[in-house]
């Protein structure tokens, strides 16, 4: 008895090593029960929004690591969704910041009560984001973004950081929590200048 108590005990202690570095071998999560999971999450989906029930690859990638994935595919996330990025064919980054603000408050589009669309789609910011000092009811997911512009001098580089951002966060942040607004299809170009200029301009209430 006296001489088997150590050796259980050893047995126990290799086990739980040996588990620990199992785990750090293989993949952090079941990438087929996610990919069955997703998939059944909405027996119900319209034909033409079914798609949105299938991980792309930047999905599946965060997926597998929580969202904290290593460097290098943290890289190749942040090299792809750049790539995929699309600028107005004028080159001007922001439209009009009154549109932007309407855009900006309104929650609308690709919920299953949204189906089929009956308007345009919104960019549910306050959703996540302190904007406009007047509007006291806003989440606080995203950071606040109150007098984004004026704190940053209205710089060019800025407003095209703000516009590439909102066209696709993970070029910026690989997993990001923020919708890929525009690389998804849910925001136009024209909307996403709008919404650029809603934070980035100087008569934006935003910076007010
Ligand atoms: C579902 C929540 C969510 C929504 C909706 C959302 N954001 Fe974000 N946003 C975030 C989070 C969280 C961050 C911080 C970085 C990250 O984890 O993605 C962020 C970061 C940002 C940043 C960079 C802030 C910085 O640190 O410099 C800007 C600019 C921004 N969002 C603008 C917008 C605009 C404009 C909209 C609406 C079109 C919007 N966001 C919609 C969650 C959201």
């Amino acid at each position: 008895m006296r001489k088997s108590f150590p050796a259980a005990a050893l047995t126990v202690i290799t086990m739980v090593v040996g588990a620990a570095s199992a785990t750090a071998q293989s993949p952090a999560v079941n990438a087929a029960r996610i990919e069955a999971a997703v998939k059944s999450s909405w027996p119900q989906a319209p034909t033409d929004w079914k798609e949105r029930l299938v991980q792309d690859e930047t999905m599946a990638a965060c997926s597998q690591y929580k969202n904290s994935p290593p460097r290098t595919v943290a890289d190749a996330i942040v090299a792809r969704e750049k790539a995929a990025i699309k600028y107005p064919a004028d080159g001007k980054l922001m439209g009009d910041w009154k549109k932007g603000e309407k855009l900006a408050q309104s929650g609308y589009g690709r919920r299953f009560t949204d189906y089929p669309p009956r308007t345009e789609n919104g960019g549910n910011c306050y959703a996540c984001h302190q904007l406009a000092k007047a509007e006291l009811s806003f989440g606080t997911l995203g950071p606040s973004l109150l007098e984004y512009g004026k704190i940053r001098k209205f710089a060019e580089a800025d407003v095209k950081a703000v516009y590439e951002r909102i066209y696709n966060p993970h070029a910026a942040v690989p997993c990001a929590d923020m919708p890929r607004l525009g690389a998804g299809g849910h925001l136009s170009i024209e909307q996403i200048k709008d919404l650029v200029a809603y934070v980035m301009s100087p008569d934006s209430p935003v910076n007010k």
